[in-house]
């Protein structure tokens, strides 16, 4: 059992720490939102993420799970203190580390506050600081410099990078199951932590330097990304010449050595990781003179796949002045309400600007996506989007909207129009019921 802190309760952070509390430990997680320590000591999440919310309570009444806004409390009682800040970009696509910055800064005046209260100069303080955040290369090192500067003599650390590597809405099991756990280290003491707080999960833990850590995560996000965007530019051809994008997935999946995941082509990645992380990549590798023209041409393509909609809905229906478009799903995937770089969101905007007029409805996100667009029509289920609408555009792949009644739509729709920009429903039934569906590099046998 570990004394564990965490600085920073949002996605990383707050999983991070609810699962290390459920794997036996002592964790101290801080967020300086007083509004969201409030609600989390009343058990009210700060976003939806399933199992979350029941480790949180068990493990808060268990007594190994605490929240406070105070990052002192967390220095004084924690050995291994995680940060899992935000790392949002700039204007410029650059990854802003001001947050990690004056956290760290906070982390020394907070060592050397506790230094000063025991007084006694020949006692050590030593506290093990991991970087959880997605960082760029070279974040260890500054976090290094800055505590060194900072804390007082007497006071030992290590600086550890232990990239996560959590998926939204499917968060608590990528922790618990993670196919493999990197840790970036300097030194045997840091290891000898991580092996002991990760020995209950059964997964290879790969020790490297901070550097490859750092590296590692950069290239495996930007490497997803471009997986996507591959498969989209195969879309992109199926779109011109015919084929089923799916099948082709499917296909070179079988492929060891490919894999069928992340090969679900569509309108494209979206959410708090990708579309930064791919950008930071390219920003990180300009400024050491190399360009990164394969990550540039990966978001271009992801550019273009939500554009795909809006040319179909013109296809469809002539002109989208007035048109009634009913939206399916508005969150960047199924399982979170999490609208951040969502898809669906730049498409309402250009559907918006055609004088479209919009109905939608997301299991997860209405309250959300009612901050951005408080002037479109949101809806209390599907069948309510589809009365009187010309067309119904699928964006995220909620499980529930691929058992909702067809023939039901069917008879509510204004116009039987379908655009899956998911490739996620059963095309071959909806065609049957009499819809016009449209894909995305999908070209099933056309209407007459
Ligand atoms: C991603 C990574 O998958 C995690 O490993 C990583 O820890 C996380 O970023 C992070 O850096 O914090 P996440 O953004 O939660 O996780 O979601 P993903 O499941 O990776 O999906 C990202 C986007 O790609 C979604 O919009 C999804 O719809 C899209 N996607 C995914 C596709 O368009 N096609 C696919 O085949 C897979």
């Amino acid at each position: 059992m570990k004394k564990i802190g965490i600085i920073g309760a949002g996605h990383v952070g707050l999983v991070t720490g609810a699962c290390f509390a459920k794997l036996g430990n002592k964790v101290i997680c801080a967020d300086n939102d007083e509004r969201k320590i409030k609600n989390l000591k009343n058990f009210i999440m700060p976003f939806y993420e399933p199992g979350l919310e029941k480790i949180v309570k068990e493990e808060v009444q268990n007594k190994n799970l605490f929240f406070t806004t105070s990052l002192k409390e967390v220095v004084e009682k924690a050995e291994i203190i995680f940060i899992a800040v935000g790392t949002p970009s700039t204007p410029d696509g650059r990854a802003d580390l001001s947050y990690v910055e004056q956290v760290t800064i906070e982390i020394a005046k907070s060592i050397s506050a506790i230094k000063t209260k025991i007084k006694k100069q020949k006692s050590k303080i030593y506290r093990l600081i991991v970087e959880k955040s997605t960082v760029p290369v070279l974040t260890g090192e500054w976090v290094r410099k800055t505590l060194e500067l900072l804390t007082p003599t007497g006071v030992e650390f290590d600086i550890a990078a232990n990239p996560e590597f959590l998926r939204e809405g499917t968060a608590v099991n990528d922790f618990l199951k993670p196919d493999r756990i990197i840790v970036g280290i300097e030194n045997k003491r840091a290891e000898k932590f991580f092996r002991e707080i990760y020995s209950p999960i059964k997964a290879p833990i790969i020790f490297t330097d901070i550097r490859s850590a750092e590296l590692i995560k950069h290239a495996s996000n930007s490497f997803l990304a471009l997986k996507i965007s591959y498969i989209n530019a195969i879309s992109q051809i199926c779109e011109k010449i015919g084929g089923n994008i799916t099948k082709i997935a499917e296909g070179m999946g079988y492929d060891k050595r490919i894999g069928r995941e992340f090969l679900n082509a569509g309108i494209g990645y979206g959410g708090s990781c990708f579309p930064k992380d791919v950008s930071a990549f390219i920003h990180l590798a300009e400024e050491i003179g190399i360009s990164f023209n394969l990550l540039k041409e990966v978001q271009k393509i992801n550019n273009q796949q939500r554009l795909l909609v809006i040319k179909k809905a013109r296809e469809l229906l002539w002109n989208l002045k007035n048109k009634e478009i009913g939206i399916l799903g508005l969150s960047f995937k199924p399982e979170t309400d999490d609208i951040r770089e969502s898809p669906a969101i730049e498409i309402i905007k250009l559907l918006k600007e055609e004088g479209a007029i919009i109905k939608c409805y997301d299991p997860k996100a209405i309250q959300n996506t009612k901050k951005i667009f408080p002037d479109i029509s949101y809806c209390e289920n599907s069948y309510k989007v589809a009365e009187n609408a010309n067309l119904l555009v699928f964006l995220t792949e909620w499980k529930e909207f691929k058992t909702l009644n067809f023939r039901k739509i069917k008879y509510l729709m204004k116009t039987p129009y379908i655009i899956d920009g998911r490739n996620f429903l059963d095309y071959e039934k909806i065609q049957k019921i009499g819809f016009i569906y449209r894909g995305i590099g999908i070209n099933p046998v056309r209407e007459k």
